[in-house]
């Protein structure tokens, strides 16, 4: 079993969104019994609330349903649980790498890295903009997400 925990900022836009292709890549590809999937934000603002109507619209039109899912904020524990802990930005990144052990350091990665297509590292905050960043942020998880289940499955 291959834990991964998806986390952002707001736990509203970006994580669960990713969490919800994930998930749907990762059954289409027969691996939901050997991959578990969460998403946890840094911030507790949005604690309990699904994800932004933006985000389920877009993700709705591509297939996905994030309408059951809802915001919670990232713990110790999820340093300890999680093999794989995939961040959006380099401010996720460094509240996680303050918050994790230093012998966990090696779990947090941006899902970026997995991807073969875009160059940078980032992907951006999608809150205080219109619906288009939220398409232009679907399409980096959506390529990301399909390279990261490559390089947990491939043999
Ligand atoms: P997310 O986006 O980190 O992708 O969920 C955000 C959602 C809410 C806020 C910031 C980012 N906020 O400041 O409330």
């Amino acid at each position: 079993m291959k834990r991964v925990l998806f986390v952002c900022l707001g736990n509203i836009c970006r994580s669960p969104s990713a969490e919800g292709f994930f998930r749907k890549i990762v059954k289409e590809k027969g691996f939901e019994e050997t991959i578990e999937i969460d998403s946890a934000g840094t911030g507790n603002w949005h604690t309990g609330h699904p994800p932004d109507h933006r985000a389920q619209a877009v993700a709705s039109r591509r297939g996905v349903d994030l309408s059951d899912l809802r915001a919670r904020q990232v713990s110790s524990r999820d340093m300890d649980y999680h093999d794989l802990i995939i961040v959006m930005d380099r401010r996720n990144y460094s509240d996680i790498s303050a918050m994790a052990q230093s012998g966990y350091q090696h779990k947090i990665h941006y899902l970026l890295e997995y991807s073969e297509q875009y160059e940078e590292l980032e992907i951006p905050d999608p809150y205080y903009g219109g619906v288009h960043g939220f398409d232009v942020v679907m399409d980096m998880i959506e390529e990301s997400c399909e390279r990261l289940l490559d390089s947990i499955v491939r043999p």
